[in-house]
């Protein structure tokens, strides 16, 4: 059987989410492709019994607390994680919080959603909220109004270029030093409304300044832009930043005969060179996430030959109940757009 077939055996029964960085032959077999913020949202409207994530772990993980109990979400490549998800681990997590609340301040746990169902959890349970890069500045800004200060984690350059985009000074962000099993994490101070967890996106971080002053000099006709999680000076240097989908909208909006740069993952930046041919589309860089090629049409396949038998994504009702709360706070928060 073909996957078009496989997809029309199971008819209203499957529904398949593939994130913006999947490749062609994936996504053109999915029902529905979106950045992290949209895809969340999606599982919460579907039907289908059993939904299949072609992403990373956290995404098919995430999909899995927001379904329904009689919903079976299946991940094609479980192997599939994300680097930066993996430099959160929740007991670390656990142990900044409380060092950082010794000081008897309110911080308020902000986590993108490129973390673990466990860390997902903590924050949860400490009344903390999940962002993507499409509503990070709206949900740093609710973080900020919930408490006296924030933890943003994983991705330091999000939260440093979000603390920028709602114009905080950047004497009030401060980078954390996990080193020691977070034993160096002060008690929180007064003069301080960010602190940074340390970690990183290994594709989008490969993005240098350099690249753009490079671009500016062999194409100073072109617009860049960027995903939000490259570097701040990139950031900083470029002409817009935002999620997949806000560089999907610009892409189809920019003008006949006009050149556009963009940072982010080459699957995407490939894509829109094809599909808006009447505009010159360059990667700033191009960055492959090995993890997001993981899944291929073969895996694709092997997942919907195996679907009825196969184990479906589980995430432990405790973590999950927690981590759900974490989720549907950025949900409830975000209800009118992002
Ligand atoms: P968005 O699609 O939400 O912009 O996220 C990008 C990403 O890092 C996926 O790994
Ligand atoms: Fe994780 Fe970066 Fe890959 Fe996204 S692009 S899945 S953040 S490693």
């Amino acid at each position: 059987m073909t996957v078009a077939d496989q997809i029309s055996y199971y008819g209203d029964r499957l529904a398949i989410l593939a994130h913006h960085y999947q490749a062609d032959a994936i996504v053109d077999h999915a029902h529905f492709v979106g950045d992290s913020l949209e895809l969340a949202r999606r599982v919460t409207e579907l039907a289908a019994e059993h939904i299949v994530f072609c992403g990373v772990h956290f995404m098919a993980e995430s999909a899995a607390i927001l379904a329904r109990p009689e919903q079976k979400v299946h991940a094609p490549v479980l192997e599939a994680g994300c680097v930066m998800a993996n430099m959160a681990p929740a007991s670390l997590l656990a142990v900044v919080l409380a060092r950082l609340c010794q000081s008897g301040a309110r911080v308020v746990p902000l986590t993108y959603v490129n973390s673990s169902a466990a860390i997902k959890a903590v924050v949860g349970r400490h009344g903390g909220a999940v962002c993507t890069s499409a509503n990070a500045p709206r949900m740093l800004r609710w973080a900020l109004d919930a408490g006296d200060a924030v933890l943003f984690l994983p991705d330091a350059n999000l939260g440093a270029n979000t603390a920028r985009v709602l114009g905080l000074p950047h004497t009030s962000v401060q980078r954390l030093d996990l080193r020691a099993s977070g034993n160096h994490v002060p008690p929180a101070q007064p003069s301080i409304r960010v602190y940074l967890w340390p970690g990183c996106c290994a594709v989008h971080h490969k993005i240098r300044l350099a690249d753009i002053e490079r671009l500016r000099r062999h194409h100073p006709e072109a617009r860049i832009l960027v995903h939000p999680e490259c570097r701040p000076e990139v950031v900083a240097a470029s002409d817009g930043a935002g999620s997949t989908s806000y560089l999907i909208r610009e892409a189809a909006a920019a003008p006949s005969g006009s050149t556009l740069a963009i940072g982010t993952e080459d699957n995407l930046v490939q894509r829109l060179a094809r599909r808006h041919p009447e505009v010159t589309i360059l990667p700033v860089r191009q960055v492959l996430c090995s993890n997001m090629a993981k899944t291929d049409l073969a895996a694709l396949q092997a997942k919907l030959a195996e679907l009825e038998i196969a184990h479906p994504v589980r995430v432990d009702a405790k973590t999950a109940g927690a981590a759900r709360e974490a989720l549907e706070r950025m949900l409830a928060a975000c209800a009118s757009g992002a």
